[in-house]
């Protein structure tokens, strides 16, 4: 069967994930998935089984931690091959924000005063502020401002701006207020010919689907895994050859241990064997959807990533236009998706009314949204939008259902 006959099964993705049975929740349509997801019930069993029958210190010959550090480690090589690396380029820590501050800790020994990083007002902070602290060493901080009127990052503003003396590029591959995809391949291939690394915030891409690293060409590619379905941790992946390289951020006897020398304390070991469950899911859906058993994970993440996105456009286009149509209404990003080139994450601001209103009114109406900056606020203030107020942030993922978008689309209409 193609792709083309398949539709996703969303009833069946549903019963996957028990916050859709629990009754504090059942009754919701969950609309803040940008800010943290839902995980399957594949993440849950393995958090348990570890905490019941490994919660132990792993890498010890006794069965319990023996058990525990085979599972640690095939929980990165899982993860590995889902986005197309290495586990030696595998870092997983607490939060995408402490993963960026210790590599820009690591990379601002290798460079000398008058290098210039490029960093965008469009991304969230953790992707700013890590590399404007560079400043401190003698680093010219560049702005890659976007376009005031389509809120975009535009690529011929960003040729503009490389030179020479770029040595960082941290850019957004998706902004979690704008939703347009940024081409990371292109601004990979224009930072490379000037001999400058380019760092790749996916955390409001991945849940639709993991990258290949090696297909958008980054050097660097971070990821919050609570809001990939899973745990509250995050994703970092380096090249390999620029890992090896970096000075050591952790205990001294570890000096040469890449990648144990950008992950000071390391993750939470239950929660990094719970990420197993993450790929137990999106195997379950790949063999319900396709069963094709001859493709390498690489292969099935891909199939099923067409296929969530398939499903997310058709389920956030009609809210993009009833959005977009309402003269009201000031929708930011693109009014509708085609090829991927937007994620479903969909700001908006209401004329004369609050983002709080507006936002309140939603959620008494069991909408689970909500108003906020979501630490964007470079963005919000660019768009001259209230920080504070913020803006109104729908943000849909693959669980979501046709009936919850047009429920939303209902109560839009009451505003
Ligand atoms: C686009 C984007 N980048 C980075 C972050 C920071 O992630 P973390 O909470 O894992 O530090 C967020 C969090 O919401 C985000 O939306």
């Amino acid at each position: 069967m193609t792709l083309e006959n398949i539709r996703l099964d969303v009833d069946y993705v549903r019963s996957q994930f028990p916050a859709f049975k629990d009754p504090l929740s059942k009754d919701w349509s969950f609309f803040e998935n940008a800010g943290g997801s839902y995980v399957p019930k594949q993440v849950i069993d393995r958090l348990n089984n570890f905490m019941i029958s490994t919660k132990v210190q792993p890498y010890a010959e006794y069965p319990m931690s023996k058990i525990a550090g085979n599972n640690m480690d095939k929980a990165i090589e899982l993860f590995a091959e889902m986005i197309n690396a290495n586990s030696k380029e595998i870092i997983i820590g607490g939060s995408t924000s402490i993963n960026l501050y210790v590599l820009s800790n690591a990379l601002k020994y290798s460079l000398n005063p008058g290098d210039e990083i490029i960093v965008t007002n469009q991304d969230h902070e953790a992707n700013i502020t890590p590399w404007r602290r560079l400043s401190e060493v003698g680093a010219n901080i560049i702005e890659w401002k976007i376009n005031p009127k389509t809120a975009e990052l535009d690529i011929d503003t960003y040729a503009n701006l490389l030179t020479d003396k770029t040595k960082i590029v941290a850019v957004t591959h998706c902004s979690n207020i704008v939703g347009t995809v940024n081409n990371l391949k292109k601004i990979s291939e224009l930072a490379h010919k000037k001999k400058a690394i380019v760092i790749g915030d996916g955390v409001s891409y991945a849940p639709h689907g993991f990258p290949d690293v090696k297909e958008l060409g980054v050097d660097f590619y971070t990821f919050s895994l609570y809001k990939t379905y899973g745990p509250h941790l995050a994703l970092l992946y380096g090249k390999e050859e620029i890992l090896k390289k970096l000075p050591n951020q952790n205990h001294q006897f570890l000096d040469g241990k890449y990648p144990y020398t950008i992950n000071p304390g390391g993750p939470n070991h239950e929660e990094l064997v719970s990420l197993i469950g993450i790929y137990e899911y999106l195997m379950k859906l790949y063999k319900y959807h396709f069963n094709n058993n001859q493709f390498s994970i690489r292969e099935k993440i891909s199939e099923i990533n067409k296929l969530i996105a398939k499903h997310e456009q058709e389920i956030a286009n009609p809210i993009l236009d009833y959005i977009s149509k309402r003269e009201d209404f000031k929708l930011i990003g693109k009014s509708m998706i085609k090829n991927k080139n937007r994620a479903p994450t969909i700001s908006f601001v209401v004329k004369n009314k609050s983002s709080k209103v507006v936002s309140d009114f939603l959620v008494k109406n069991k909408i689970a949204t909500r108003n906020d900056n979501f630490y964007a606020w470079r963005c919000l203030q660019a768009l001259k939008i209230n920080t504070d107020d913020g803006v109104i942030r729908i943000s849909l993922t693959h669980y979501n259902s046709e009936i919850e978008s047009q429920k939303l689309i209902q109560m839009l209409d009451l505003i």
